[in-house]
Parts: C-alpha cells; structure tokens; sequence
C-alpha cells in the first residue's frame, strides 16, 4: 500500500485532532502495517479513497477505528509493581482516613474516588480494585466497604473497553502481573481464559472519555492514575490535560504517572514527590498528608 508524504501528514494531523497522539516522522511503516487491512475494508485498497473519506466528520466508527489501530494498548496487571505497592501499603490508610473524616462529618456516602485514566483493556483498574479489596478485608479498615472507594476507568477505545467491562483475560494476560492466588481469588477460570469476580466488577465504572476533551463531567477524585498515556502527546496537550487533572483533584490529592513520564517542564502548580520509588505529584494543600 502506498502512502505519500503528503497522506502521511495529513494522518498525523488527524491523529493529533483526533486524540492527541504525536505520530513520529519516523513511523510511516506504522501506519503502513496497522492500517492496510482497514483501508482494503473501506478504501478498496487506495489510500486515497480511504483519507477522503476518513476526513468527513460524519465518518465516526472510521475515525474510532483509525484512534484504536494507531494507539497502544499495553498493559499489564499491576504494571510495575511499585506504584500499587504504594498504593496499597501508604496511599489506602490515608484515603481511608478521609472518608472515616467525611462519615464523621455526616456525609451520606463517604468515599474517596480513584480514577485511571487511559485505563486500556482494563488491568490498571482491576490491578486498583484488588489493592482496595485486600485492603477493606484486611483488618485496617473493616469499617469500611469497596464501595467506599469508587474507581472510575475511562479510555479513548471503545473496543478496549468492551473487553474491560466483560473482565475476561486470557490466559497469557492473567500471566502477566497476577500472583496464583490472585488468581483464584479474584477470576473464576475456563479453559483459556479467567472471568473477574463480581467483588472487583462492582467498583469499577466503564466509561468512554477522551482526555483531550473537557474532562470536569467526571466530577472530583483523590487519586488519578494516568500511567504510560500522557507519553503519547506533545507539551502542549501534556499541558492540557494536567491542568485539567490538577482541577479535578481534591486537596492533597495524587497525580500518578507511568514510570518512563514526569511533569517536567510543564506549568503546573502539582508539587513532585516521592511515594518510595514511585513520583507522585500533589495537589498542593493540607489533607493525604501523611503520606
Ligand atoms: C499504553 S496504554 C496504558 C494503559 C495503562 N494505563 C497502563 O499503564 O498499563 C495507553 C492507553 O491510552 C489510551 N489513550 C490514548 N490516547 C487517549 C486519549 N486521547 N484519551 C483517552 N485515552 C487515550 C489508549 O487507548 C491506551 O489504551
């Protein structure tokens, strides 16, 4: 399949309008292998015929299909081990002293909210929603519920997150992060694949969202995992988003991000912190204080 110069630009420019993504000069043999079959499917196999009509505005499923071939979906359970380490061991007690403070001061549903924010086909949030059932059965906070601590998990692909609603992994998935008795603790096995148990599906809301839109529809959080999404983008939507982010929090609230990105250079008022090996970055102000 040929693909010109000029074509190549016009899909960057349509990447980064479309999602944010920065596709690199050097990945036109990307575009070329993600996107053959798709153009033979609705151009006939003319990459011409293809971008004429991926440029519509109405071309809405073309444009969704474009997002999710050129985007990367790599995950894994528990990606990295640390920051859920922090989570679990530092993060939860704190959150849980927010809410026991909330329920004192008689809210009617004290929680703190965790959002992961370009959450792929799943394993961030579930990875979250282990921690958090471990933690409430564990004998630190047996006042309190999973329900106390709501995650929300949002993607740009609605096809990744077709498969993280369902909950079922593959085999080579569940492989990838999930210690045996995770394992069967939390996935009811078939044959080639595990099922997550309603006790983790029950936290977690599903939800499409594109992080170069507005993002105030989904109301205010403790803590954002944002890991290995805001790599993609260029400063000036990094930038963006931050702040947006940094909206959204509560007061003392995290900011988490993936192993390989940092705020650096960014104008934002998050202060950088070290969660033991992980960076973190703080909403300025007193509450998660004792991290
Ligand atoms: C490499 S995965 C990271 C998954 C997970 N956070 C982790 O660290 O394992 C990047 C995810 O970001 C999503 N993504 C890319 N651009 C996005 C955007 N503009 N809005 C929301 N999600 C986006 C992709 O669809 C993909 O699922």
């Amino acid at each position: 399949m040929e693909i010109s110069a000029q074509q190549f630009r016009e899909v960057q420019i349509l990447m980064r309008d479309l999602c944010g993504l920065v596709l690199g000069d050097d990945k036109t043999y990307l575009v070329r292998a993600r996107l053959e079959h798709i153009v033979a499917a609705h151009g006939g196999g003319s990459f011409t015929e293809y971008l004429s009509r991926i440029q519509q505005k109405t071309a809405l499923s073309m444009r969704d299909e474009l997002v999710e071939a050129l985007t990367t979906g790599e995950t894994s359970f528990f990606r990295d081990g640390h920051p859920f380490e922090e989570f679990r061991r530092r993060i939860l007690p704190v959150l849980a002293q927010t809410i026991r403070e909330r329920r004192a001061s008689g809210y009617p549903l004290p929680q703190a909210r965790i959002w992961s924010a370009g959450c792929s086909t799943g394993q961030e949030p579930y990875s979250l929603a282990m921690a958090v059932h471990e933690f409430v059965a564990g004998n630190r906070a047996l006042d309190l519920r999973g329900e106390n601590f709501p995650i929300l998990a949002t993607d740009v692909s609605r096809k990744s997150l077709a498969m993280a609603r369902k909950g079922c992994f593959p085999n080579h998935m569940l492989d990838r992060g999930l210690s045996a008795e995770q394992r069967n603790r939390y996935f009811s096995q078939t044959e080639n694949s595990g099922i997550a148990s309603e006790e983790l599906r029950r936290l977690i809301e599903f939800r499409q969202l594109n992080l170069i839109d507005r993002l105030n529809v989904v109301g205010q959080f403790e803590v954002i995992f944002c890991r290995n999404v805001l790599i993609y983008f260029d400063a000036d939507i990094r930038q963006q988003i931050c702040q947006q982010f940094y909206d959204l929090l509560t007061p003392g609230g995290l900011l988490i991000v993936g192993a390989a990105e940092s705020l650096y250079r960014l104008d934002t008022r998050f202060v950088p912190e070290q969660v033991g090996p992980t960076s973190v970055y703080r909403k300025c102000s007193t509450g998660l204080s004792s991290l």
